[in-house]
């Protein structure tokens, strides 16, 4: 593939289907455009900037725009109907999300909103709170929004024994830092729970330390934060310095109480004096930084991340950690560890949906592939897609389309609706992209073409983009590119 500008020659109806860069066709409707939300959780003040949209089983109407507001009379009307849920445009989830996190106390605590729909929304919304604290180093504001989000947690899975399952089913096991800060902090919280290492308080600290323990990230170059391989010595000395930079950061910008500054200060010190900082040795290290050094550990093992060699499943994280209880970890914390994973792995066991039965597979720079999937065989599916591809951005000359220059990207998942991709750049909202995706035989690539719907900055080197398809995909097609094998000639170097 080459890498000067050409002009391709699409169907006309392909360029009929490429939006203006300025006007989102609103008429595709696309699930994957939009965020649902539960009307009954929503304060109808916090849609009052939105454009809302309604759902009538086929497609998407606008209800609301900005020009004509959301108002109490509105979600009345529409709560008397019946009608529980209303939809925003995924280009406005930053103002969402900031009234999710507004109203989060609310739709925990609302005792008719289902379990499932509850951890979907705090996930997601510590998710993008856990996004905008690693953008840049968060002050007093951003921390107490981050201490509130841990007391929300906190009360969710102390309200309901099936609530860490249920947010280890639906939680991500990327390479993303972010992702890392709310899985440990859920795990954390509800190991120190079942430990009974603490009331309330105590572990509204030890969550808000959880989800700030590796804020010093922040201050590593993110090339080193995702290089692969074997790293030198000053390169190690250089990571391990984020446990300093972190504590030191949130002791300047707030008064954290010691019991979340521990899990921050002690998450890498290992009962044996191996670990850093300060190789601290057995009871010298703080149960909470006993803690979090094994959720800490856990989460690492079982995330996917692009260029590492092997990706741990459940299981065998969970073996290794018991192996290296005699040296390195509190043997009675792994113990109950232990049982609160069987715990929630086995929860609605009989219900499991089996979705493919691909067993876990190495990955390695060469192959095309990263692929992990349904590590327990149960219901807690880890589906992972990593498929290098090539994009170029489209644009409109005159009659004629232009394709840019091919950039080298990973294509992480792949729906009837849409393509999520994470590349090094940002791309801007409403951008067309061509995706190219070499197929077996590496002469031929399927070409897709897509406008781009979402962009995230995850401050460690990568974006998630999320876009949606010009035309409807063929599940055949998706089945297509699913199944492709490592292919000769296509093996991109994206380091
Ligand atoms: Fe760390
Ligand atoms: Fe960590």
């Amino acid at each position: 593939m080459d890498d000067t500008e050409v002009e391709i020659d699409m169907s006309e109806t392909d360029q009929e289907n490429i939006s203006d860069n300025n006007s989102l066709d609103y008429k595709l409707c696309h699930q994957a455009g939009y965020l649902p939300v539960p009307l009954r959780s929503v304060p109808p003040e916090g849609l009052a900037d939105l454009e809302v949209y309604l759902f009538n089983g086929r497609s998407y109407h606008l209800y609301r725009s900005t020009d004509i507001h959301f108002g109490q009379k509105d979600y009345q009307r529409l709560m008397g109907s019946g009608v529980e849920f209303v939809y925003v445009s995924v280009k406005d989830h930053q103002v969402y999300y900031r009234t999710i996190e507004e109203s989060i106390e609310k739709i925990v605590s609302d005792a008719d909103t289902q379990l499932e729909r509850k951890t979907e929304i705090l996930y997601s919304t510590s998710m993008e709170l856990a996004n905008q604290i690693l953008l840049k180093p968060p002050g007093r504001n951003e921390i107490d929004r981050t201490a509130k989000m841990a007391h929300v947690t906190v009360q969710l899975i102390m309200q309901d024994q099936n609530a860490f399952s249920r947010l280890f089913e639906i939680s991500n096991h990327d390479f993303y830092t972010a992702t890392h800060l709310v899985n440990v902090c859920s795990s954390a919280i509800s190991l120190a729970n079942k430990i009974g290492l603490g009331d309330q308080q105590v572990l509204n600290k030890l969550g808000t330390g959880a989800m700030l323990h590796d804020i010093g990230k922040i201050f590593i170059p993110s090339e080193l934060l995702n290089a692969p391989g074997k790293l030198t010595n000053a390169q190690h000395a250089q990571l391990r310095s984020h446990v300093e930079l972190g504590r030191a950061h949130l002791s300047e910008v707030s008064d954290l109480p010691p019991e979340a500054m521990a899990i921050v200060a002690e998450h890498h010190e290992r009962m044996d004096g191996s670990g850093y900082p300060n190789g601290l040795k057995g009871e010298q290290i703080s149960a909470m930084g006993r803690l979090g050094g094994i959720v800490d550990t856990f989460d690492a093992m079982t995330s996917v991340r692009p260029y590492r060699e092997h990706t741990f499943s459940v299981e065998d994280a969970l073996q290794l950690l018991e192996d290296q209880a005699q040296e390195k970890f509190d043997k009675e914390i792994v113990k109950a560890f232990n049982k609160l994973m069987q715990q929630a792995l086995n929860v609605d066991n009989n219900n499991s949906k089996k979705i493919g039965e691909t067993s876990v597979q190495p990955s390695s720079p060469d192959f095309n592939w990263i692929e992990t999937d349904n590590y327990t065989g149960r219901r807690h599916l880890r589906y992972h897609f990593r498929l290098r591809a090539m994009l170029r951005k489209i644009q409109r000359v005159k009659d004629n389309l232009r394709v840019g220059p091919a950039e080298k990207i990973i294509v992480h998942n792949i729906s009837c609706s849409g393509i999520g991709l994470l590349n090094p750049k940002p791309l801007k909202l409403n951008e067309n992209i061509m995706i190219s995706i070499a197929g077996n035989d590496s002469e031929q690539q399927t070409n897709l073409t897509a406008v781009v719907i979402r962009c995230v900055d995850h401050a460690d080197g990568w974006f998630t983009i999320g876009t949606k398809f010009h035309q409807q995909q063929s599940d055949s097609l998706i089945d297509k590119i699913r199944n492709i094998t490592p292919a000769s000639g296509f093996s991109a170097d994206i380091r």
